[in-house]
């Protein structure tokens, strides 16, 4: 699968994608991550890539024109499946959504900032438009490395052990029950003693059990 990110502050994403199961991910040559940086694209040699909204009003917005440089160069070279726009006012995420992305295999991301992208970028170029929750972020780039870190770690391949992201929590509808490990007893904390039985109906009938309270108990909402 393969991801182009496009962000004004492509610096930000650099880290989130150097560690752990997404640089594994790139590793196995499973996932291609590439970074541009719109200023590149500017309209002149002062880097602009916004302006002030007409009609007035604060912040600036950012303009259609090195935004469609850059996605139709990529589209020159390749077919994607999706371009999605970064933004608080776009789709809520769920493992839902996440598990659809996962299928695909050339994915543009847009990171908006500032007061947001000019409509008509939205309208001639966006297929999806994505909000990782209710709150503001300072530019769409913490919201693309949590989009792409969610997809790239149930591509098929990417964990070691296939059944676990299976046992996430959502994926099944259900919050994911307690998990312990090593020592057994800490200073009289004890280990629930079904997990030690070695009885995996039993261990399964618990867990599935433990998913069900913990849902209804945080997450109500997942039950309906
Ligand atoms: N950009 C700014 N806030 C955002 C949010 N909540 N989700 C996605 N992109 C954003």
């Amino acid at each position: 699968m393969r991801f182009d990110i496009i962000s004004c502050q492509p610096d930000l994403l650099e880290s989130p994608f150097s560690h752990s199961i997404v640089k594994r991910a790139q590793n196995k040559g499973l996932v291609e991550i590439h970074l541009h940086d719109l200023r590149k694209f500017a309209i002149n040699k002062y880097g602009q890539i916004d302006d002030y909204a007409f009609g007035g009003g604060a912040g600036m917005v950012m303009m259609i024109e090195p935004i469609d440089k850059c996605i139709s160069g990529l589209r020159a070279e390749r077919d994607y499946d999706a371009i999605i726009y970064m933004t608080p006012d776009g789709q809520p995420l769920n493992q839902k959504i996440v598990n659809q992305f996962s299928l695909l295999q050339n994915v543009i991301i847009l990171c908006g900032h500032y007061k947001g992208v000019d409509e008509r970028v939205r309208q001639q170029f966006i297929t999806h438009e994505i909000s990782i929750g209710d709150y503001v972020l300072s530019g769409g780039e913490l919201g693309a490395a949590v989009l792409a870190d969610a997809i790239i770690r149930i591509v098929p391949g990417v964990l070691n052990d296939e059944s676990s992201a299976l046992t996430d929590s959502f994926q099944d509808g259900l919050l994911a029950p307690p998990v312990y490990t090593r020592p057994a007893d800490y200073k009289g904390l004890q280990v629930p003693e079904v997990l030690l039985s070695g009885d995996t109906p039993r261990v399964e009938q618990w867990r599935f059990e433990q998913a069900v309270a913990r849902t209804r108990e945080r997450r109500p909402d997942l039950l309906d």
